[in-house]
């Protein structure tokens, strides 16, 4: 699996697992599931949850903790830097580990100086409990406030499927080394029904999914599909073995571009 070196400690598998909305048996068994076909690389966050379910999945799966990059974020109301500690002792309880791979601020929080989130992050970078730190849901008004305050920004966790494509935010974030993750990389599924994706499936007996993964790992973006199925499970697995075209990458990326999926009325995108 190819990864992205986010800085000395940390490096990022480009193909992960999300587990937003798995919880309970599911999320043990998903995870489980995901960890057994291969995938070493797996996003949970405090708010989906499933921390419990994730650490069983985990355990259950045999595969070493080592081995594991485990993405975590924490809620836009736990930001201040008393907060942010005392957090970040409970995921590593609840994950049953003693460091997490990635700590992503989930969502802007303008009440909330970033400067004072990000100094409380890089401590616990410091002493071992995290090995990298990023965002989420960050616009370049939010990430440029962030990069002033000098402190590492390794990676951007945004919404990107083929019919909201970010091209913006993906260019911006190369010319500031941060790396993007696309977040809902299926479009919630609903991007698999589309005619181009259908066509360049069939072209490459793959499947739809396959076809929209391997697009968004030839853009150079992270991707981490959700699924609770074991057939979906292993085939989205198998996405990096999918070599696009130049025409269909093309025909990709001049797919219309519809709204965002993840809209909670607390987004500040106007920022
Ligand atoms: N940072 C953030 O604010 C944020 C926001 C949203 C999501 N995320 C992360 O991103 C992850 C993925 O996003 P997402 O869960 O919103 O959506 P997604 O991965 O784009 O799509 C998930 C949907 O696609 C279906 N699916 C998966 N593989 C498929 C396949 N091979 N063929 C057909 N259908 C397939 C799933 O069905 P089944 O489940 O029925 O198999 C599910 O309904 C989340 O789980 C979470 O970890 C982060």
């Amino acid at each position: 699996m190819k990864t992205i070196q986010l800085n000395a400690t940390a490096s990022i598998p480009m193909l992960g697992f999300g587990t937003w909305q798995l919880t309970g048996e599911d999320c043990v068994k998903s995870v489980r599931l995901a960890l057994q076909t291969g995938y070493r690389h797996i996003d949970t966050a405090d708010k989906y949850g499933n921390h419990g379910e994730v650490a069983q999945g985990i355990k259950q799966s045999g595969v070493p903790r080592e081995d594991i990059f485990i993405t975590t974020k924490i809620w836009r109301t736990d930001l201040a830097k008393d907060v942010v500690p005392a957090s970040c002792e409970r995921f590593l309880q609840k994950l049953q580990i003693d460091y997490i791979d990635l700590l992503l601020i989930h969502w802007p929080n303008k009440d909330i100086p970033i400067g004072e989130t990000l100094e409380a992050m890089n401590k616990l970078k410091e002493t071992g409990k995290i090995k990298a730190m990023g965002v989420s849901n960050f616009t370049k008004h939010h990430l440029e406030d962030a990069l002033k305050t000098g402190i590492e920004i390794t990676n951007n966790q945004i919404e990107v499927h083929p019919s909201f494509k970010q091209e913006e935010m993906k260019a911006f974030c190369d010319e500031k080394r941060i790396a993007v993750t696309a977040y809902s990389p299926l479009g919630r599924g609903q991007d698999i029904a589309l005619p181009v994706i259908q066509e360049i499936a069939r072209k490459h007996s793959a499947n739809p999914a396959q076809v929209i993964l391997a697009w968004l790992l030839s853009r150079g973006i992270i991707a981490i599909p959700k699924s609770d199925k074991q057939e979906e499970i292993e085939s989205n697995f198998k996405a990096p073995e999918l070599v696009l075209s130049k025409e269909d990458i093309a025909a990709i990326n001049v797919v219309p571009q519809g709204p965002r999926l993840v809209n909670p009325e607390f987004a500040e995108w106007d920022y």
